[in-house]
């Protein structure tokens, strides 16, 4: 009942006119909802990312896979305005992402959940998600109680409605990783990053997000870019797969053609965490 009332506002949100299904816009002529073009990120002599272009369509899940040190944090936080491009563009919807400030970032529609949840662990739950849904797109300056308002029903969306008085410290890992998700989605994101968010969790607990994140593609319409390790997730739940190594897209593709990809078997999957 909760949930379901949940989904409802949230759908009221920003959210609420964006396309559910997966498009082909990426293979077409229509605007992708993201394009990456030539990014590259040199950290001195390190080349983390070099050269990389892909498109994401609105409504697409696709995940980014690699080995570690790959690129592929580095690629998500370009993304997000957490790192700036040594060259290259982002554009959301055609429009030029702007790398060096992140809560701009977040208000033209991108949000991120890193693998290392960073919530002020002092606060309560609900605090915490009232945060998010402060830096939103397209909210502008919102009320405290409209603020409030929206992180309560992000945090029913992810079935943590009861722990919202709760300090987050009380939390376990894989509650506290809904809880970022919770202050993602409260901020009405177009265009939702998550790195890692299923690692060191329990199969059930991986269940339990795979479920999570489909739901926010397919009843809130948010688009997806998802850093993972675990493969049997991948396979569940993307559409599509880029895989990435030494910074340099190595292979792209559906994930059962990108897991027959025999340079993706050499330098990847032998040494996957399958879940
Ligand atoms: N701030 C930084 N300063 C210097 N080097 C960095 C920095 N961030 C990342 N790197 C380097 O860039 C490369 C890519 O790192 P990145 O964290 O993006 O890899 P990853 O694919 O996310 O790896 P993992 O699977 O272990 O999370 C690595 O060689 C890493 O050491
Ligand atoms: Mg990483």
């Amino acid at each position: 009942m909760w949930a379901q009332q949940a989904r409802r506002a949230l759908l009221r949100g920003p959210s609420a006119h964006r396309q559910v299904a997966p498009d082909q816009s990426a293979a077409g002529g229509i605007v992708p909802l993201l394009q990456a073009e030539a990014i590259t990120k040199h950290f001195g002599n390190v080349f983390a990312v070099e050269d990389v272009t892909f498109r994401v369509g609105d409504g697409e899940i696709v995940a980014v896979v690699g080995p570690n040190g790959a690129g592929k944090s580095t690629l998500l936080k370009m993304i997000a305005g957490l790192e700036r491009p040594t060259s290259g563009q982002v554009r959301l919807a055609g429009r030029l992402v702007h790398a060096r400030v992140p809560h701009q970032v977040r208000r033209q529609g991108i949000s991120i959940v890193m693998q290392t949840p960073l919530t002020f662990t002092s606060m309560t739950v609900l605090d915490n998600a009232t945060l998010g849904a402060m830096f939103g797109p397209g909210h502008g300056v919102l009320t405290e109680r409209r603020a409030r308002q929206r992180a309560a029903d992000s945090l029913a969306f992810v079935g943590l409605a009861q722990r919202a008085d709760d300090p987050v410290a009380s939390l376990n890992l894989h509650q506290q990783r809904f809880l970022e998700l919770a202050k993602a989605l409260a901020g009405g994101p177009r265009l939702l990053l998550l790195d890692e968010v299923m690692a060191g969790l329990n199969e059930t607990e991986i269940a339990a997000s795979v479920q999570i994140v489909r739901s926010v593609r397919d009843e809130l319409g948010v688009t997806i870019l998802w850093v993972e390790h675990v493969m049997s997730a991948v396979i569940e739940l993307a559409e599509r797969v880029i895989v990435l190594n030494f910074g340099k897209v190595l292979a792209e593709g559906t994930p059962k053609a990108v897991m027959r990809h025999p340079e993706v078997i050499d330098a990847y999957l032998g040494k996957a965490h399958i879940a």
